[in-house]
């Protein structure tokens, strides 16, 4: 069913051609996509390590979106000053890789960003209640991180529906981010559950005609 509300789209990176990353944010920049989703990855955290400072200073140069980074790192405190350098918008920490996740969110927004806070699929809501109201973005994680192009986890349906509880009851102005196997078809089920953000990474890099599902996907 279609709703009114403004989702934003936030196509990964992840899944862009490295050897030729101009041609794809010029893609981007041309596109509907509200933000541009960086997933830094360190090979501890996740058994994937992926890019990191230099390869954001260039997309940032270039880059006329919002730039949201995924932290799948540990220590993230270590490089809230240097992402807010890089020009992140929005810094999203793992629950899972911050012992004193409160702290981290607020040197988060000390330093001028909107703070994320993703949980991993076996990560429940309700380890969210007391942070709830500092939070400006709730990741929700669909795969296990580490990886594009892996099958959406249905479960990720309800935990949206118990976010947007949560959300509700404490006055929260978070909004629900989803991350990992979206598509046309997961993307139009998690909105009706009440995501307000999509990212999509092989959906949107391998199709034939990325500007148009992302189009597509902004029209859900
Ligand atoms: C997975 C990353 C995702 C990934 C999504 O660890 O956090 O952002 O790029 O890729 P797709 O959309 O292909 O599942
Ligand atoms: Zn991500």
């Amino acid at each position: 069913m279609k709703t009114d509300k403004n989702i934003i789209v936030a196509p990964s990176l992840l899944s862009a051609d490295f050897a030729n990353l101009h041609k794809d944010l010029d893609m981007i920049n041309r596109s509907e996509a509200d933000w541009l989703h960086l997933d830094v990855m360190d090979g501890v955290f996740v058994p994937n390590i992926s890019f990191g400072m230099p390869v954001i200073a260039a997309v940032q140069k270039e880059c006329k979106k919002v730039l949201d980074v995924h932290l799948m790192i540990v220590e993230p405190d270590k490089f809230i000053s240097d992402f807010q350098k890089l020009g992140a918008g929005v810094l999203t920490v793992h629950y899972e890789a911050c012992t004193h996740l409160h702290r981290s969110i607020q040197r988060i927004k000390d330093a001028g960003m909107k703070a994320g806070v993703a949980l991993n699929p076996h990560t429940p809501i309700s380890l969210l209640e007391e942070v709830i109201e500092d939070i400006d973005v709730v990741m929700l994680m669909s795969v296990n991180p580490g990886f594009g192009g892996q099958k959406f986890i249905n479960n990720t349906l309800d935990k949206v529906s118990r976010a947007k509880e949560l959300i509700l009851r404490k006055n929260s102005k978070a909004i629900i981010e989803v991350d990992g196997g979206v598509n046309l078809e997961t993307g139009a089920k998690l909105i009706s559950a009440g995501a307000d953000a999509l990212v999509a990474g092989s959906f949107v890099f391998g199709a034939k005609d990325p500007l148009d599902t992302i189009a597509k996907l902004k029209a859900l």
